[in-house]
């Protein structure tokens, strides 16, 4: 279990560009799998979580190289995978295991899907109970709601599922399974989640209608191979915007960040905080919008978050906590019970981590309110194996009074193998 201790930093500034978007490189394999033809990736998250999707499919049969730039995958065809001959370990990765476990309800073999001891105890019936009812046999742990999960598929029936929560994954399992099924499987939720499963689906040929909160799939239509561009992740962007929003004297341009409206939450939260930050060069790449990211120091003030805006920034209130660390006044946060249920309980890691760096913060069962100070103390804090949280206390320690220690960061590798270089690049330290 590795550590790191940061400096204080006098300014964060320069030029940079983040690793390929984590949610984009999972499905530009798995629909590549699944596509005719041969699909070539660029801009591929290198990232652990996405190195399992990628041995996941290998085990399924599907030939993919990567020649060090660009990922090429020789597809199979929709009913072309091959059943693997052992379990099939996501590591970490929520979006694996799920979305996976979609793809697999579909197939007329039998599979087991597994974890790391994170995954093993998050929420698995969200996915397991809607493909149950499309006719998937999935047993697993705790009555199917824990991983592993043990999965024969086949025979689907579309469904009209009306997903109690924003979840992406969620939707995507099930339109992956809807790629399978007699007639049509119609998914809605609350408020709109990430749509890169409903762009991609488009891109590779799917029978796709989105409406108002929802989309429809159409099963038993082939898909054909893409050339995709992965554009730079926002949610990697997000802790070095706000590493340049909280650092005084900063200036910083990250280069070719994916803007996809559904994920551009952390945005449009940190611009009402009063954050100076600018899109430049908006442009469409494989049918994601792509932006320059500019942003300057900034005097931020605490605001309410809450409603449609949480799903859209849904990974970032690790980053965003800590810009309410620095701002002005009371952030209230809400609605974000989700966080409770991702690579750790995020709403206590960042309560338990802010308050040992002086900030006063009170948890609610769905987010917290933080009480900013111009004043962050140094200690060590702990990431609990959650990338996200290692990250943004990373960023924290930029403006502390004294030196931070993170431990537990190998988990960073996840999403984001080179942070901590990029992030030595661009802090400029005192001397
Ligand atoms: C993701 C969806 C989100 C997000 C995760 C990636 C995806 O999870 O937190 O990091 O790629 O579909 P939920 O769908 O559980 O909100």
């Amino acid at each position: 279990m590795s550590s790191i201790t940061i400096q204080p930093a006098v300014s964060v500034s320069g030029e940079i560009v983040v690793p390929g978007d984590k949610s984009i490189s999972h499905r530009s394999i798995m629909l590549g799998a699944i596509a005719n033809g041969v699909t070539t990736v660029r801009g591929f998250l290198r990232g652990e979580d996405n190195m399992s999707t990628m041995h996941a499919f290998r085990a399924m049969g599907v030939e993919i190289v990567d020649d060090g730039e660009t990922i090429h995958i020789t597809g199979r065809g929709l009913h072309g995978l091959r059943e693997p001959g052992d379990v099939l370990d996501c590591g970490n990765s929520g979006t694996t295991i799920r979305l996976i476990t979609g793809l697999l309800s579909g197939q007329s073999f039998f599979s087991v899907v597994t974890g790391d001891q994170y995954l093993r105890k998050r929420p698995m019936k969200r996915v397991v109970e809607p493909l149950s009812r499309m006719g998937a046999r999935i047993a697993g742990r705790s009555g199917g709601t824990l991983a592993p999960l043990a999965i024969s598929g086949g025979s689907l029936k579309g469904i009209d599922y009306q997903s109690p929560v924003s979840s992406a994954q969620i939707k995507s399992s099930l339109m992956l399974a809807g790629l399978y099924a007699d007639g049509e499987t119609t998914v809605s939720e609350p408020s709109l989640s990430r749509d890169h499963s409903e762009r991609m689906f488009q891109l590779f040929g799917a029978s796709l209608v989105r409406h108002d909160k929802g989309v429809t799939v159409r099963g038993g239509v082939e898909l054909t191979a893409q050339e995709v561009t992965v554009p730079g992740d926002i949610s990697s962007a997000a802790f070095f915007i706000v590493a340049a929003l909280i650092t005084p004297n900063s200036e910083l341009l990250i280069k070719n960040v994916g803007v996809n409206p559904s994920r551009t939450g952390v945005i449009d939260i940190l611009q009402a905080m009063g954050g100076n930050i600018q899109l430049l060069e908006l442009r469409d790449v494989s049918g994601e919008p792509v932006a320059d990211i500019l942003v300057r120091s900034s005097h931020l003030k605490g605001i309410t978050i809450s409603g449609s805006v949480v799903p859209r920034a849904i990974d970032e209130f690790p980053a965003i906590c800590v810009a309410a660390a620095r701002a002005e006044g009371v952030t209230i946060i809400r609605d974000a019970k989700e966080l409770r249920v991702k690579e750790t309980d995020r709403i206590t890691a960042i309560a338990d981590n802010l308050r040992k760096l002086g900030i006063t913060v009170t948890e609610s069962e769905d987010g917290m309110d933080i009480t900013g100070s111009e004043q962050l103390l140094g200690g060590i804090v702990d990431s609990s194996g959650d990338h996200r949280i290692a990250m943004s206390m990373s960023v924290a320690a930029l403006v502390a009074s004294s030196t931070i220690t993170v431990t537990d960061i190998s988990c960073v590798a996840t999403s984001f193998p080179s942070f901590f270089p990029l992030l030595e690049k661009v802090a400029q330290k005192s001397r």
